[in-house]
């Protein structure tokens, strides 16, 4: 079991593929590694792809965090531990949160962005906590319920639940809390590094709303709409979701961060199956 010391913590990851750059994922709240099992099956030809246990999650030991910029300090010392040169960060909700973290604080580690269903704020309903604290697998039930499209199958659903109740109480609660504080809607425009804001048209948790505001404000940054999924955008509809990042990888990731975001267009070929806007965006800057 690959294992990286962070801060004297043992953090468990997944590996597959190879060749730069790294494209490193991180799960979501009350998540694992197993969030990005379709990535890391499906771009294995295109990239290295590592994708981590956060602290108290999966098979990672320690605690969760109760702010995100924690978690991206262990992100941030596991990218620099592991030695994986300047990564594309991926990251899938709360994931997100963090990878906007370490780009915003520690850019010079990473070489581009992925943002799946995910926000520059993440607040949560009061009804999550509430359920989740009275009886957990009620509160997970709940995040299931509304995290998946109407074309998920039963047994994706009961996947992530499974993976959901399988992480302490204390440690799911810690990270919706960590979301319903962090909040960059100010900071964000100041991201100076390529990236791709993915979201599912049916997502409830982190509406395209959040995904469009992405893909804004940061200079250059591309949008992948996927239509029939929700929240669980890369589970539900991984074909799509790993054509649009394979077309990003292919993207000549500089030895550093651009000053300007994209200087050039990244084609995506997805018509038909997702939505892709960007292509002629100079606007956006913020
Ligand atoms: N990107 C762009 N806009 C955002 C945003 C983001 N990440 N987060 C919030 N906003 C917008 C909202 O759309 C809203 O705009 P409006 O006033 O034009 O309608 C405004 O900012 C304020 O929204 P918010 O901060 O979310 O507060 P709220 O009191 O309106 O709503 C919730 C609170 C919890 C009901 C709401 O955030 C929600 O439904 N969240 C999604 C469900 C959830 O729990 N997700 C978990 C994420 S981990």
């Amino acid at each position: 079991m690959p294992v990286q010391i962070v801060d004297g913590v043992g953090i468990h990851y997944l590996e597959t593929g190879g060749g730069a750059p790294t494209l490193c994922l991180i799960h979501g709240a009350g998540g694992n590694t197993l969030s990005w099992i379709r990535q890391l099956e499906g771009l294995a030809d295109a990239a290295r792809v590592v994708a981590l246990d956060l602290p108290g999650h999966g098979e990672s030991e320690g605690d969760g965090c109760r702010r995100i910029e924690d978690y991206a300090r262990v992100v941030g010392g596991f990218i620099s531990a592991a030695g994986l040169g300047r990564v594309v960060l991926g990251g899938h909700s709360m994931g997100g949160g963090i990878a906007q973290t370490v780009a915003l604080e520690h850019p010079e580690l990473l070489a581009g962005l992925v943002l799946v269903g995910t926000g520059a704020r993440l607040r949560v309903l009061r009804r999550i906590f509430e359920l989740l604290a009275s009886d957990y697998a009620e509160g997970c039930a709940f995040v299931n319920a509304i995290g998946f499209g109407a074309a998920a199958s039963q047994a994706l659903k009961d996947g992530a639940r499974v993976a959901m109740l399988g992480t302490r109480p204390e440690v799911t609660i810690g990270d919706f809390a960590a979301c319903d504080a962090f909040d960059v809607m100010d900071r964000v425009g100041t991201i100076r590094l390529p990236a791709l804001a993915i979201c599912g048209e049916e997502d409830q948790l982190t509406p395209p709303k959040y995904a469009e505001f992405l893909a804004q404000k940061i200079p250059g940054a591309r949008l992948l709409l996927v239509e029939k999924a929700g929240h669980f955008v890369q589970l539900e509809q991984p074909e799509i979701v790993n054509a649009g990042i394979r077309e990003f990888l292919r993207y000549p990731f500089p030895p550093h961060p651009p000053q300007l975001g994209c200087p050039s267009p990244l084609l995506l070929s997805l018509e038909g199956r997702g939505r892709v806007r960007g292509e002629d965006k100079g606007e956006g800057g913020g």
